[in-house]
C-alpha cells in the first residue's frame, strides 16, 4: 500500500509517501521559518496562507521524486490535530478532496503519534513497548508506548513547553527564531560553570514538567549580565544545561518506574545535541537503549505522517469524508488500528 503524508500543522508543510513494500519513496519539506522570523514566533494566519500556497506543488513535487502520479497512491493521510487550527484545516482539505477524486482512503492523524512512532523510519526501529520523551514547540510529554495507539503519559508540561522555552528565552537573549538552534549554537561558545539555573520540579517524585519558570529566570539573570560580568554565551549554556538535565532527570524516573528498556525522543528540541548526548548517557547507564529519528525527521515533516497513516490505513481505518480537525487533542483517547 503507498501513502501520501501531509503534515500542515504548524509551520512547516511537509509532504512524503511512504511504501508498505519498498519504505519512504520520497519526501519533501518547505519551511516557513523565513516568513515567521520577522515577528519572532509563529505567526498562525500566514502560516495558513503559507500552506494554501505551498501544498500543491509539494505534492507534485514529491511524486514527481517518487516516480508516481496520483494515480498510484492508495491512501492519503493527514495531520487532523494538534495545532494551528487554520494551518490544520489546509492540509485536511486538500488530503481529503484528493482521497475522495481518487476514490481512496484518508486518515487523520495525531500528530504526537507521527512524532513518536518517526524513529520506525529509520535503520534500528524500536520494538514495543517503548518510553517516548516528545518535546516540541507546542508539547512536552513522556508517553509509555505499549504498541501503535496504545498510549499511556506518564507526565506532562503544566505550563510552557520545551520548545517553547527555547524560543522565549532566545526572543530575551535577542537571537533569531526559532529559538532551539539558536541556543544550541550559541551555547557550545559558553562557559558551562559561569552559572546555574534551577532543574524545575526534579526534587519532587512524579514525571510532569515546568519550563515557564526558566524563562522568568533567564530574564533576571539577563537584566544583572552586565554588571554581574555575564556573556549571552554562558546565558545559553546554562539555560540549555538546565533543560537538558531536567529531561534527562526524568527520562530516567521514566524507565526505572515502568521497567521499559527502550527510550524514543522525538519532536524538534530532540534535535538538540547535548540533549541527545545527555539521554544516550543516562540510558547507557541504565542498560536501555536510545532510538532518534533522523535530524530532519526530528522537527515537523511529512515522513513521520504517510508512515503513521500506512500502519492505521494498511490495518483498515476507514474514516467518512466528512474532514475535520481537532486543534486540541488528548493523546491517551486513540485507539489501536482496526
Ligand atoms: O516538532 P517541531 O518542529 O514543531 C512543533 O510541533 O512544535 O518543534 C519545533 C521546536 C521549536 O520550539 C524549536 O525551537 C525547537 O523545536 N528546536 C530545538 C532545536 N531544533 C528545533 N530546540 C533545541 N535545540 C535544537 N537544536
Ligand atoms: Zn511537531
Amino acid at each position: 500500500m503507498r501513502v501520501l503524508g501531509i503534515e500542515s500543522s504548524c509551520d512547516e508543510t511537509g509532504v512524503a509517501v511512504y511504501d508498505g513494500a519498498q519504505g519512504l519513496l520520497a519526501h519533501r519539506l518547505h519551511s516557513q521559518v523565513e516568513t515567521h522570523a520577522l515577528y519572532g514566533g509563529v505567526v498562525p494566519e500566514l502560516a495558513s496562507r503559507d500552506h494554501v500556497r505551498r501544498i500543491t506543488p509539494l505534492i507534485r513535487e514529491t511524486l514527481a521524486a517518487a516516480g508516481l502520479s496520483v494515480g498510484d497512491l492508495d491512501g492519503v493521510a493527514y495531520t487532523r490535530g494538534p495545532g494551528l487550527a487554520g494551518a490544520l484545516l489546509v492540509g485536511a482539505s486538500v488530503a481529503r478532496s484528493l482521497a475522495w477524486s481518487r476514490d481512496i482512503p484518508a486518515v487523520g492523524l495525531h500528530h504526537m503519534e507521527a512524532h513518536l512512532l518517526a524513529p520506525m523510519l529509520e535503520a534500528d526501529p524500536p520494538a514495543f513497548p517503548f518510553v517516548a520523551l516528545l518535546v516540541s514547540g507546542g508539547h512536552t510529554m513522556l508517553v509509555q508506548v505499549e504498541g501503535v495507539g496504545r498510549y499511556r503519559v506518564l507526565g506532562q508540561s503544566l505550563d510552557d513547553a520545551a520548545g517553547e522555552a527555547f524560543d522565549k528565552t532566545a526572543k530575551l537573549l535577542s537571537l533569531p527564531y526559532p529559538g532551539g538552534p539558536s541556543i544550541e549554537r550559541l551555547a557550545a561558545a559558553g562557559d558551562p560553570d559561569r552559572l546555574r539555573f534551577p532543574r524545575p520540579m526534579t526534587d519532587r517524585p512524579g514525571l510532569d514538567f515546568s519550563f515557564s519558570g526558566l524563562k522568568t529566570y533567564a530574564l533576571t539573570v539577563i537584566r544583572d549580565a552586565a554588571a554581574q560580568g555575564l556573556e549571552a554565551a554562558d546565558i545559553a549554556r546554562a539555560f540549555q544545561d538546565a533543560v537538558v538535565d531536567t529531561m534527562a532527570i526524568k527520562c530516567r524516573r521514566a524507565l526505572e518506574e515502568t521497567g521499559v528498556s527502550r527510550l524514543v525522543v522525538a519532536g524538534g528540541v530532540g534535535a538538540n545535541s547535548a540533549l541527545r548526548a545527555r539521554l544516550t548517557e543516562i540510558a547507557g547507564k541504565h542498560g536501555a537503549t536510545v532510538h532518534y529519528p533522523r535530524l530532519e525527521f526530528c522537527t515537523d515533516n511529512g515522513a513521520m505522517v504517510a508512515y503513521a497513516g500506512h500502519l492505521r490505513l494498511a490495518a483498515g481505518a476507514t474514516e467518512s469524508a466528512a474532514f475535520d480537525i481537532t486543534p486540541r487533542w488528548d493523546l491517551e483517547s486513540l485507539a489501536p488500528p482496526a
